[in-house]
């Protein structure tokens, strides 16, 4: 108890730029060692709306509490695992790890100065339902559904009007199922679906953020990929068989996914096992490879 006022002066005075200050520093390098190990597949690239390393925009609206954060990361959200998929039991690493994320964002944009504008907050429940149910045919074009953020997709469909592609997304079109396969009740949750859709290529202020911008890239190679796979790939990919891990199999994958990409493309190149070489396809391109390979890996996402 005697202690009490001393850190309360000290919280007191250093609180709103450093915070906690009874425990011991963080250790940054610790932290960027273990981002790098365990975060950065889907916060170096934004996927599936992980806000990246030092983009200020994606951390707007966010809290910036440290141990708020690590709470949240701890239990998980709709497309991050618990404890962002770290077996890690220390809530001290995943300290380290948020406070070196927190440490790439510019000081000035500070929560109180990025209060995000009314508009963002509309699109984000609509955002956050797309990531939930519409993400896995819009992100990478899965039977010819539009790529969400690329307009070449958009154009046509938004000449219909929003009430048109709500009416779309209730009833089915395609081979998309009636309500976009979502068992929600309320068409005004679509709606605010449709909204973010249309807003992803049409509000320039999102259309151009490094973010969706970041998001397109990888649908574009995804889907790249995807058409790829199904040129040569399949054969074996989806059965399994020679003992190929197979397409959207979390336990077949879940050792190799371990090695870093370019690794899984190495192997994907030079053959690997019953595998030949390239995969028995006369693709040339490195890049066409990967393609085909973050799709696969695409399949088996948490
Ligand atoms: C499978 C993808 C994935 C992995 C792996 C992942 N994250 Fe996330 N993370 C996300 C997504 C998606 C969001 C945004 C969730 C949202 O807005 O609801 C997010 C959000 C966050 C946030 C912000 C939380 C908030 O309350 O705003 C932090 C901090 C975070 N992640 C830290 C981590 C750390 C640390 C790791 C590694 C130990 C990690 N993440 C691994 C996908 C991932
Ligand atoms: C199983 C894959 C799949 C899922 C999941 C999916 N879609 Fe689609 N979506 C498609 C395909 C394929 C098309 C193109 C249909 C066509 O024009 O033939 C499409 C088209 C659309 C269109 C354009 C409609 C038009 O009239 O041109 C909208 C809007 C849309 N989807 C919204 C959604 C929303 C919102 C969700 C989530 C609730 C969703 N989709 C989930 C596959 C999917
Ligand atoms: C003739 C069947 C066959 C075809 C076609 C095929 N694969 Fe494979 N693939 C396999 C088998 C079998 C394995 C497991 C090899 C092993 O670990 O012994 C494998 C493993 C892999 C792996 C994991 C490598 C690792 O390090 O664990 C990747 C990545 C891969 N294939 C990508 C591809 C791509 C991309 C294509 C298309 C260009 C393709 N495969 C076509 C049979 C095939």
């Amino acid at each position: 108890m005697k202690k009490l006022p001393v850190s309360l002066l000290f919280s007191l005075l250093l609180y709103p730029t450093v915070g906690h200050l009874e425990e011991k520093p963080v250790d940054l390098s610790l932290g960027k060692t273990l981002f790098n190990q365990s975060c950065v597949k889907c916060h170096g690239t934004a996927k599936k709306g992980a806000p990246r390393l030092g983009a200020s925009e994606d951390w707007m609206g966010r809290s910036r509490d440290v141990d708020v954060l690590v709470s949240n990361v701890i239990n998980g959200s709709s497309h991050m695992p618990p404890k962002g998929g770290t077996r890690s039991d220390s809530s001290g690493k995943l300290k380290a790890v948020v406070s070196y994320m927190l440490s790439t964002v510019p000081k000035q944009e500070t929560a109180a100065t990025t209060a995000p504008p009314e508009k963002y907050k509309t699109l984000a429940e609509g955002k956050k339902l797309y990531n939930q149910l519409c993400y896995s045919c819009h992100d990478n074009g899965e039977n010819g559904a539009p790529i969400v953020g690329y307009m070449p997709d958009w154009e046509n469909r938004i000449k219909l009007g929003k009430e048109a592609l709500v009416q779309s997304v209730i009833e089915g079109k395609g081979m998309m199922m009636p309500k976009g396969g979502g068992g929600l009740e309320s068409r005004a949750k679509y709606a605010s679906i449709v909204d973010y859709m249309v807003a992803a290529v049409q509000d320039k202020e999102l259309a151009n953020s490094p973010e969706m911008k970041a998001q397109v890239k990888r649908s574009k190679e995804i889907s790249n990929g995807l058409r790829l796979y199904n040129q040569v790939c399949f054969s074996c990919h989806n059965t399994g068989k020679h003992g190929a891990p197979q397409l959207g199999n979390k336990k077949a994958w879940e050792a190799r996914r371990k090695q870093d990409i370019d690794t899984l493309v190495k192997h994907a190149i030079d053959g690997h096992g019953m595998m030949g070489e390239k995969g028995g396809s006369a693709i040339k391109s490195v890049e066409g490879v990967k393609s085909m390979v973050m799709y696969m890996l695409s399949t088996v996402d948490d």
